[in-house]
């Protein structure tokens, strides 16, 4: 297991304790696992204009202002992936940071209207997906859900259009989502988009507390009625909210360079997520888009140990926490707890 960071610096001792550690990972769009060299090898298959000639190019391009600047290169690189192969290699990639980095669960953001502008059907998108699961399923047991996620700068209807051309695909997905630019399009919107997946027995979840104030957060769990909220960070902004939160257990997936690099917190230093650990909220690190954000999950973990000082007892709660908030059976997520108290008891000290 690789114990280094993106940019060469060994990962600290928590963090390299940390790498050898079953966990999951449950916030991920994998639209945002599209890293520099595939995006540029696609655009030249399928010959699609890019403003970008280089890797390096690319990535001089990763310099964000807000959620905004960024979803306007993300959307544009999704734009390059056009079949089934493309798709297959787009997870094959995912999976494998996944299997070097001891993710043994992964929740994947699915976004199927980010593909329909390009005219690529539902279908073509989960051929290559489940193509590149069901691989690394056989080869290293690795478990996928995978979460049928909307855009909400479109209208609900279009949403509804979407969970409903879905519908024959309805066992690729555990959950439903709700991402892309939060503060214009409020969890209000999405009432009846959130009561018709309930009704089709999906699990839920939604964006919230990123840009967005802590009222979307309340929002979200009264009016969408979702079991866990994507973000929430912004629920520091809010005492009697993080007292209920606390008390309910309610996860969130927080995202800590997300955070910094979308300019929610200047710096790592002011990142408030072990506050919230602290104070006996689910939370836990996930990575959102790590291609873009400067790294995979244990990059996250490092920029904590780095900055905020993570304690091993800090790092193991949240990992405790990524399986307590999986959207797994509870026979599963006993497997997958005793999984890591296995490693803990085999690798005392
Ligand atoms: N927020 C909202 N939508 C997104 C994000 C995010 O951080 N990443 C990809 N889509
Ligand atoms: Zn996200």
């Amino acid at each position: 297991m690789s114990t280094s960071t993106n940019s060469g610096d060994p990962y600290g001792p928590v963090t390299q304790w940390l790498a050898k550690l079953p966990k999951a990972e449950l916030h991920l769009h994998i639209d945002g696992s599209l890293r520099a060299p595939r995006l540029l090898e696609l655009a030249a298959k399928h010959t699609v204009p890019l403003p970008y000639k280089t890797v390096e190019e690319v990535e001089a391009a990763y310099n964000f202002q807000d959620l905004q600047s960024f979803l306007d290169l993300y959307y544009l690189g999704a734009s390059v992936l056009r079949d089934a192969d493309d798709f297959y290699l787009l997870m094959q990639d995912y999976l494998a940071v996944c299997r070097r980095q001891g993710i043994v669960h992964c929740e994947i953001m699915v976004e199927p209207q980010t593909y329909e502008p390009q005219g690529v059907a539902l279908a073509t998108v989960l051929e290559g997906f489940s193509r590149a699961i069901r691989e690394a399923e056989e080869g290293w047991q690795q478990s996928v859900g995978l979460i049928l996620s909307f855009l909400r700068h479109l209208p609900e209807a279009d949403c509804l259009a979407t969970l409903t051309a879905a519908d024959p695909y309805r066992e690729h997905f555990v959950a439903i989502g709700l991402a892309s630019a939060e503060k214009d399009f409020p969890p209000a919107n999405f009432q009846n988009l959130y009561r018709a997946a309930k009704e089709r027995g999906y699990a839920l979840t939604a964006h919230a507390g990123e840009e967005g104030p802590a009222a979307f957060i309340r929002d979200a769990l009264s009016l969408l009625k979702v079991q866990r909220i994507d973000h929430g960070v912004r629920s520091v902004e809010d005492d009697a909210l993080l007292t209920e939160l606390a008390s309910s257990r309610v996860p969130l997936t927080v995202c800590p360079l997300s955070n910094v690099r979308l300019c929610v917190y200047e710096h790592m230093a002011e990142h408030r997520i072990l506050e919230l650990l602290d104070r006996g909220l689910c939370v836990m690190v996930n990575s959102d888009d790590p291609a873009y954000f400067g790294g995979d999950l244990l990059e996250n973990f490092a920029a904590m140990e780095r900055d905020l000082g993570m304690t091993r007892d800090q790092g193991l709660q949240l990992v405790r926490n990524s399986f307590e908030a999986a959207f797994v059976a509870d026979e599963k997520r006993r497997d997958f707890l005793a999984q890591l108290e296995k490693h803990l008891d085999d690798h005392p000290g």
